[in-house]
């Protein structure tokens, strides 16, 4: 079984005074017993890779579906990787809406992180008229269908359900619903990929992840980790993050 994950998206956050984060946090934990994972923005990610960080791997957060070409402004999996990358975010809900990003899109740069070699971690989550209207499991097993392509496996692979509506507002799902959606992403991974790959993939929660509500995020089953946006920018914050999933780990 691969180990749990804590992933930091710093999205359009970051200059270079923020790599001390990184190094305080390769300090507080020289030897993690969970999996830690910081995805800067593009600008810091060779800095980032090159410091001394321990165990701490480094990822792009979005990656275009090509290897190479006329794409003014956009990076490949093969420059993430060269940059020192190991992971890949796909399919983050705010590339669904500022970019207009489909489930097709996300598979095909979900299959282009793969050929890089890069693991990654594809966001899949319902927005808050969705939820009000009843259709959560659907949209997610619609997203999940789509956005994750056939082949996928418990290492090249991460999971992220990131309700839309919990994202950098402070709101969360209850445990009953982050569990039950957890539950229905594991029996879709099950039945497509079996119960090896689809039954150890990795299903990171989302969506205001703080130090404070960490570890009973954590005690839900099938929840094998977070997906952290704001509480991922300072080591204080994310450590906190890192030792409440280290705890769940036991
Ligand atoms: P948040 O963002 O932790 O700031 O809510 C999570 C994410 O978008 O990955």
């Amino acid at each position: 079984m691969p180990r749990k994950l804590a992933a930091g998206n710093w999205k359009m956050n970051g200059l270079a005074a923020s790599l001390a984060e990184v190094e305080t946090l390769a300090e507080r934990f020289a030897t993690p017993s969970c999996d830690v994972l910081i995805c800067p923005p593009a600008t810091l990610l060779s800095r980032m890779a090159d410091l001394p960080r321990g165990a701490i791997e480094v990822g792009g957060q979005d990656c275009h579906a090509n290897p190479s070409g006329a794409h003014t402004g956009d990076l490949s999996a093969d420059m993430l990787a060269d940059a020192g990358a190991t992971h890949v975010i796909t399919g983050h809900s705010e590339r669904r809406a500022d970019h207009g990003e489909t489930d097709a899109d996300v598979a095909a740069k979900t299959e282009a992180g793969w050929r890089a070699g890069l693991t990654a971690v594809v966001c899949l989550g319902e927005t808050l008229a969705e939820r009000e209207a009843g259709q959560t499991l659907g949209v997610v097993g619609r997203q999940l269908a789509g956005s994750v392509p056939d082949g996928a496996t418990t290492a090249k692979c991460v999971i992220a359900y990131e309700p839309v509506w919990a994202i950098g507002t402070g709101l969360v799902p209850t445990l009953d619903q982050i569990g039950e959606v957890h539950s229905s992403i594991r029996s879709a991974l099950v039945a497509r990929f079996g119960e090896t790959e689809g039954g150890g993939m990795r299903i990171l929660y989302g969506g205001s992840v703080k130090p404070s509500n960490a570890t009973e995020i954590f005690g839900v089953a099938d929840v094998d980790g977070a997906l952290v946006g704001g509480a991922s920018l300072k080591a204080d914050d994310f450590g906190g993050i890192i030792s409440a999933l280290e705890a769940s780990v036991g």
